[in-house]
C-alpha cells in the first residue's frame, strides 16, 4: 500500500536561508503526526509548501498514491488539504459565515446562500463540540474561538488532511484538552492531522508518530509510544534541556504599579474589569493567572493606555497615569510584551533593526538631535539578535520573513533591553521552543533581580509557578485572591479560584 502523504527530498531556499534541506516526511492515513523542531527549523515552511503557499526549490510530493504539483492553496483545498496557520488569516470586520465562504465559488445557479452556510457551520460546530455563532463578527471572537473557526473553515471546504501549525500556543489548558479531543475525533473518522507544537506533553498525548526537524533537515521519525519527552527534546535541540528554574527569593521594594478600583469595558461594551485593585513592587514578579478571556487583555490595555479606564486609578511610579497616552506611559519606563505580536508588537514590513529601535528611536543613544545614529542602532540590534538567538541571516531581514518564534524573540529583546521599571509580559514564551523558553525565563528573573516590577500574564500554570513570587487569580474581571508562590501554594485552590468557585478571604 502506498503512503498517504510523502514529501520527498524537499528543499526550499530563501535568500540567505536554506529553510528546508532535502526533507523527507511521510504521513499515514488516519494518524496524528507531530512535527517538532526549534524556532526556525523549517516546520512552517514545509507545511506552507504542502499547502501550496510556497513552491519548493526542488523535491516532490506524493499524495494518495499520485505525484502532485500543489501550485496554490486552492489546489491544496481541491486535493482535500486544509491548513490552520500559526497566525490566523481571518478578516476581523466580517462575520463568521462570511469568513468561511470567502473566496469560495457559489454553487452553480445559486447566489451565495448565507443562511444555509450558517446552518452547515452550526452543524459542524455541534458535531465537533465547538460552540460557534455564525453571525458574530470575527473581531468579537476570542483567540480560541477564532481558531475553532479556522478548523471549521477547513472542514467546510472538505479537508481530509488537516495541518495545524502551533494551534495550542494560543489556547488555554481547557481549550487544549478540547482541541486534543477534536483531533482524536477527526482521526477516528478517517481524517489525518499534522500537528505542530513546542509542547512535548501535548505531542506525547495526541500523536502516533513524531518527525523532528533540525536546522532544515529531517533528523528522525519515531513512534510516540517508543519515545519520551527527554529524547524528543534532545533530538530537537541537540543537547539536554533543563526546564526547572533556579531563582533566589525575591526582595521587593517600593510599589511601582498600583491599580485601584479600576473598571473598563470590553469590545462588546460589557464590563471587563470590575473594581480591580492590585500592586506590583519593584523586585517582584506578580503573575496574573486565570483562564484566557477573563479580563487579562483589558487589564494590560488599561495599564498601557490602549483602553479607556472608566473608573478608578492607574498609578505608575507614584504618578497618576490613568488614561494617559501609550507614549506617556512608555516614558515611565514601562515595557510591554504584547499578546498579539502582529497587531502591537512588530511592524511586519520593517526590518529587524528598525523594529528593534521602534520604542526608542527619538532618544539618545539611538539618535542625536534629529538624526538617527545608524551605527549605534546596527551594533545594538546585532547584539540583541545574538543574545536572544534570533535565527536570521542579518538584521536587514523583514519581520514578516522570520519564523513565528523568532518574531517573538525580537520583541522580547527590544522590550527587556529597555531596562524597564515595569515589565508587562503577556504570554512571553508563546511559540518559543524549549531552549528559547529557558533563556527568556532566565532574563525575566534577571530583570526582577535588577529591580524591575514584573507583571506576568500567562495561562500556563507551569510558567506562573516557576516565575512568579505572588499569584493573583483573575476571574470575570475580578481578582479572586492573591497568594504567595511558596512551598505552601495549593494548586487545587488556584484551580478552584480560576473556575470562579472560590474566593480567598483577604
Ligand atoms: N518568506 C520568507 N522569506 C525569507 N525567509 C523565510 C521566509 N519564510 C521563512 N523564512 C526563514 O526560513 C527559516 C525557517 O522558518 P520557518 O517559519 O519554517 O520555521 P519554524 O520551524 O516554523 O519556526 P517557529 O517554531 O519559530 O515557527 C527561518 O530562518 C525563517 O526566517
Ligand atoms: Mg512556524
Amino acid at each position: 500500500m502506498s503512503v498517504f502523504l510523502q514529501m520527498q527530498d524537499i528543499t526550499k531556499q530563501f535568500p540567505g536561508v536554506l529553510a528546508n534541506d532535502k526533507v523527507n516526511f511521510e504521513v499515514e492515513k488516519g494518524e496524528v503526526h507531530a512535527l517538532l523542531g526549534e524556532n526556525g527549523a523549517g516546520k512552517s515552511t514545509l507545511m506552507n509548501i504542502l499547502y501550496g503557499l510556497y513552491q519548493p526549490t526542488s523535491g516532490s510530493i506524493f499524495y494518495k498514491g499520485q505525484k502532485v504539483e500543489i501550485t496554490s492553496p486552492k489546489a491544496a483545498i481541491d486535493l482535500g488539504i486544509g491548513m490552520v496557520h500559526q497566525h490566523f488569516m481571518l478578516i476581523p470586520a466580517l462575520s463568521v459565515v462570511e469568513n468561511v465562504i470567502l473566496g469560495m465559488k457559489p454553487e452553480r445557479g445559486s447566489v451565495l446562500d448565507l443562511e444555509s452556510a450558517a446552518k452547515k457551520i452550526v452543524d459542524l460546530g455541534k458535531k465537533y463540540n465547538m460552540d460557534i455563532d455564525p453571525w458574530a463578527k470575527v473581531w468579537q471572537l476570542s483567540v480560541g474561538q477564532q481558531q475553532r473557526l479556522e478548523i471549521i473553515k477547513a472542514l467546510y471546504r472538505g479537508a481530509d488532511l488537516l495541518i495545524l501549525d502551533e494551534p495550542t500556543a494560543v489556547l488555554t489548558p481547557q481549550e487544549v484538552e478540547e482541541l486534543i479531543n477534536i483531533m482524536r475525533q477527526l482521526t477516528s473518522e478517517g481524517h489525518t492531522v499534522i500537528f505542530i507544537s513546542h509542547k512535548l506533553n501535548e505531542v506525547m498525548a495526541v500523536s502516533q508518530r513524531v518527525t523532528v526537524l533540525r536546522m532544515g533537515k529531517s533528523v528522525a521519525t519515531v513512534n510516540t509510544k517508543d519515545t519520551n519527552k527527554e529524547e524528543l527534546a534532545r533530538l530537537m535541540v541537540g543537547r539536554d534541556v533543563f526546564l526547572r528554574m533556579d531563582k533566589k527569593p525575591c526582595n521587593p521594594k517600593e510599589i511601582v504599579l498600583k491599580m485601584e478600583g479600576v473598571e473598563c469595558l470590553n469590545n462588546k461594551g460589557l464590563k471587563a474589569l470590575k473594581n480591580l485593585s492590585l500592586e506590583v513592587k519593584a523586585g517582584e514578579v506578580l503573575a496574573i493567572a486565570g483562564v484566557d478571556g477573563n479580563g487579562q487583555s483589558e487589564l494590560v490595555e488599561a495599564i498601557t493606555g490602549l483602553r479607556q479606564v472608566t473608573d478608578g486609578q492607574v498609578v505608575i511610579n507614584g504618578k497618576d497615569m490613568t488614561n494617559k497616552t501609550p507614549r506617556e506611559i512608555l516614558e515611565e519606563k514601562v515595557a510591554h510584551i504584547p499578546e498579539d505580536r502582529h497587531k502591537r508588537g512588530l511592524v511586519m514590513n520593517m526590518s529587524i533593526k528598525e523594529n528593534m529601535m521602534l520604542m526608542n528611536y527619538y532618544k539618545e543613544p539611538f539618535s542625536k538631535g534629529i538624526t538617527l545614529d545608524w551605527n549605534y542602532i546596527e551594533t545594538h540590534s546585532e547584539e540583541l539578535v545574538e543574545q536572544f538567538n534570533v535565527k536570521t541571516p542579518n538584521i536587514e531581514v523583514k519581520a514578516k520573513n522570520l519564523s513565528g518564534g523568532n518574531q517573538q524573540k525580537v520583541i522580547l529583546g527590544r522590550e527587556i533591553d529597555r531596562e524597564p521599571n515595569l515589565l508587562i509580559a503577556m504570554h512571553p514564551t508563546r511559540g518559543l521552543d524549549i531552549g528559547a523558553m529557558e533563556y527568556v525565563h532566565r532574563r525575566i528573573i534577571d530583570e526582577r533581580d535588577r529591580g524591575a516590577a514584573v507583571l506576568l500574564v500567562s495561562t500556563e500554570l507551569d510558567e506562573v509557578l516557576s516565575l512568579s513570587d505572588r499569584i493573583a487569580v483573575l476571574y470575570e474581571g475580578e481578582i479572586m485572591g492573591v497568594v504567595e508562590n511558596d512551598d505552601k501554594v495549593n494548586i487545587e485552590e488556584l484551580g478552584l479560584m480560576m473556575a470562579g468557585s472560590k474566593r480567598l478571604a483577604s
